[in-house]
């Protein structure tokens, strides 16, 4: 098969298997914005060095735009002899400017262009999964005013702990989600450079100007190094790891409301437009949704142990194992924004089941710790109160009663100077309010962060 990229070196055709077998417009005709930004970008540089003619500038450009457009419209032909997007764009721009499209690859390699449209999709992408993650916070934050005053259990080791807040649960999703979008500001800092002039590998001795090309497509700064630039694939596994722990904690927020939702623990009723039914259970409502996201999440954290795999052992500078780091790339991307898309709404519109909820608070001793705290303010040591309150859960347990109901013998079973006036500590209301360190349940404390959430995302 005839390729633009074999030069007169070669005597013989590529086989077509290779072309098959080494093609990536199956999937790299995703970067075709970001090419013709690039190119526009290289183009309008190389008139400004006096290495094209405004007329042909102008001509590149009109002809770009409309390749772009036959893109858009999804009417642009694959052949799979020209192998990648770069190829197809740039033999579209020759077949229809003869020479003058011929001269577009001036001072550029296919290396340092790859890399360049890459970062800016990535950058692109980052920049969409910010606006779905703040998307997802408010959705958090809006349950907040919605189940104001509900109290849950805390869980630890999926056991009851302590009776908390509902807003409490939501405002530490946010807080997860809140160091998601830190990592994609940081992660973004380092895609946002341009590679953009390192040609092939050692630089070029056109006269080029990369820092104008790197502002032309808002890049914060050049790339240092013309070998590391075109190999340099840190930014695309950095971004895949920060998506992948947007999968961990998307994953571990299904599997928590998976388990809400079971009659078991009766805590959420999902929106019904988010769930499936049974072909044969004609009773059942399915969070596959949840389960979906939690599935997919391990799809994204395969994908970065592919990349990582993928880089480990190359030696500098481009190699082509490079062109296998964009299914992945793409699919961690294409899978968090899809899972991220559906939390959303999710959290937003399934409904706390209150009652249900509070009808078995008194379940779990969820009141035990605050009880050792109350002793322990009495001047009781913290071991030896922590050793009571376990033997009077233990006295209860035995009857299946709540601590509240433990009679006077028993408290005094355990120590005579208990008396009455310890049921004083017992309730799971009394609890919330006891809470006073930084951060804790405390409905105070709560409307602080909620506060201080409102004026962060409702901006
Ligand atoms: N399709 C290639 C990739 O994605 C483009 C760069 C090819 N460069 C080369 N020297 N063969 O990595």
């Amino acid at each position: 098969m005839a390729s633009p990229s074999r030069s007169g070196v070669f005597s013989d055709s590529m086989d077509d298997a290779l072309a098959r077998f080494s093609e990536s417009i199956s999937f790299d005709y995703r970067l075709y914005k970001h090419d013709i930004r690039g190119s526009i970008a290289h183009a309008t540089m190389l008139c400004r060095q006096g290495l094209l003619a405004p007329d042909e500038l102008s001509a590149i450009e009109r002809e770009l735009k409309a390749i772009e457009a036959r893109f858009d419209q999804g009417e642009f032909p694959f052949r799979i002899e020209l192998e990648d997007i770069h190829m197809h764009i740039e033999h579209a721009l020759i077949e229809a400017l003869g020479d003058v499209g011929r001269k577009l690859h001036t001072g550029r390699s296919r290396n340092d262009q790859v890399a360049t449209d890459l970062r800016l999709w990535v950058r692109d992408a980052l920049d969409r999964v910010d606006q779905l993650l703040i998307e997802l916070q408010r959705a958090f934050l809006s349950r907040c005013d919605r189940d104001a005053g509900v109290i849950i259990p805390a869980y630890t080791h999926l056991q009851r702990a302590q009776p908390v807040l509902a807003s409490h649960y939501w405002l530490a999703y946010i807080e997860k989600l809140e160091r998601d979008r830190a990592r994609v500001a940081d992660c973004r800092r380092r895609v946002n450079i341009s590679p953009l002039g390192g040609a092939a590998v050692a630089g070029t001795s056109i006269p080029i100007d990369r820092h104008y090309t790197a502002e032309l497509l808002g890049f914060e700064s050049v790339a240092g190094n013309s070998i590391d630039i075109s190999s340099d694939r840190d930014f695309a596994v950095e971004s895949v790891f920060v998506l992948s722990l947007i999968g961990l904690h998307l994953s571990g927020w299904a599997e928590e409301w998976i388990l809400w939702s079971t009659t078991e623990f009766g805590f959420l009723k999902l929106p019904q437009r988010y769930c499936t039914g049974s072909s044969i259970m004609p009773q059942k409502v399915n969070p596959d949704t949840l389960e979906l996201t939690r599935g997919k999440s391990a799809r994204v954290v395969g994908n970065l142990q592919s990349l990582l795999v993928l880089l480990k052992g190359l030696p500098l500078a481009y190699n082509r194992d490079l062109q296998e780091d964009k299914p992945p790339l793409f699919d961690a991307f294409d899978t968090v924004m899809a899972c991220l898309e559906m939390a959303a709404p999710i959290v937003r519109d399934s409904e706390l089941q209150a009652e249900s909820i509070s009808s078995r608070m008194d379940q779990g001793y969820l009141d035990a710790t605050a009880l050792m705290e109350a002793l322990i303010q009495r001047g009781i040591p913290q071991r030896t109160a922590h050793h009571q309150v376990g033997a009077l859960v233990a006295i209860a347990k035995k009857r299946g009663v709540p601590l509240i109901e433990l009679t006077d013998n028993e408290l005094h079973q355990v120590d005579p100077s208990f008396d009455a006036s310890l049921r004083s500590s017992l309730s799971i209301q009394g609890a919330v309010a006891s809470y006073r360190s930084a951060g804790s349940s405390h409905p105070e404390h709560v409307a602080q962060q909620i506060h201080r959430w409102k004026s962060h995302l409702e901006k």
